[in-house]
C-alpha cells in the first residue's frame, strides 16, 4: 500500500487539528481541517444575519459559497482570508450549531469527499471516521479530560492575544461536547473500528509519534 487516508475524530479543542497537521507534514499527505468548513458557515450565517434554522435561505447561502482551505492553512472564505475570524470560542459555538443542520452537513461532507476522492489525507472532524471517509484504513478517536482540553485551548489563546476567560472555555467545551453528541444528524460518536487515544497526560509529540507508529502497521 502506498498512500492511505488516516480519519481522526474527537471532541472539540482535543487537538486533532494540530496533530493532523503535523501527521500530513511528515507523510507529505494533505491535511483537511473540515472543522474550518463548518466555522466559515457559521461565521458567514453571523455576519449576513442568517437564520441556520431556516433551510431554504441555508440552501441558498451554501450555494453561493466558496471555501478554500491552502496547503500552508490558511482559510478563505469567499476570497476573503478569515483564518483568525473563525477560530474564537464564538465562532465555534456558531460552527456547532449550523453542524445540527443536515442542509449544512450534506453540502460540506459532499464538499469533503470531492476534495479527498484520492488517497493520501489526514482528515479531522466529528464524522469523518463514521460517514466522510468510511474507507478510511487508519481511524483515530482523539480525546482528553474537559480539564485538559479548556486548559490547552486557554493557552492557546493567550498566546494569540485572544482574551478570553478559562472558565467560559471550560463551559464552551461542555456546551459544545452535549451539542455535538447529541445532535440529530451524525452526532459525535466513535467509529467501531477506530482507536481511542486519550491525550489527556500525552505531548503533541508523543501523539504524533504515536500516531505515526500506528500508520507504519498499517502500510506493512
Ligand atoms: O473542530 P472544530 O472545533 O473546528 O469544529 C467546529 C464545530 O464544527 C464543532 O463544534 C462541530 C462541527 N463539526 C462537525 O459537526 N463535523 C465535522 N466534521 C467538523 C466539525
Amino acid at each position: 500500500m502506498s498512500r492511505i487516508n488516516i480519519a481522526i475524530d474527537g471532541p472539540s479543542a482535543a487537538g486533532k487539528s494540530t496533530i493532523a497537521k503535523n501527521i500530513a507534514k511528515k507523510l507529505g499527505y494533505v491535511h483537511l481541517d473540515t472543522g474550518a468548513m463548518y466555522r466559515c458557515i457559521g461565521y458567514k450565517c453571523q455576519m449576513q444575519n442568517v437564520d441556520y434554522k431556516n433551510d431554504e435561505d441555508m440552501i441558498k447561502l451554501l450555494a453561493n459559497t466558496e471555501i478554500v482551505l491552502t496547503a500552508d492553512g490558511k482559510i478563505y472564505l469567499d476570497g476573503q482570508d478569515v483564518s483568525q475570524e473563525i477560530r474564537t470560542n464564538e465562532a465555534g459555538m456558531w460552527a456547532s450549531n449550523v453542524s445540527t443542520r443536515e442542509v449544512v452537513r450534506k453540502d460540506l461532507v459532499a464538499r469533503q469527499q470531492k476534495m479527498a476522492s484520492e488517497k493520501g489525507f489526514v482528515m479531522d472532524g466529528r464524522d469523518i471516521g463514521t460517514v466522510v471517509l468510511k474507507d478510511a484504513e487508519l481511524k483515530i478517536f482523539q480525546t482528553a479530560s474537559v480539564e485538559a482540553r479548556a486548559k490547552r485551548r486557554f493557552l492557546e489563546n493567550q498566546a494569540k492575544g485572544l482574551k478570553e476567560d478559562y472558565e467560559t472555555i471550560y463551559r464552551d467545551i461542555e456546551l459544545r461536547d452535549y451539542q455535538d453528541t447529541h445532535r440529530e444528524v451524525s452526532p459525535l460518536t466513535r467509529a467501531e473500528d477506530a482507536i481511542l487515544l486519550d491525550t489527556s497526560d500525552m505531548s503533541i509529540e508523543e501523539v504524533t509519534n504515536h500516531i505515526l507508529e500506528l500508520v507504519e502497521e498499517k502500510m506493512k
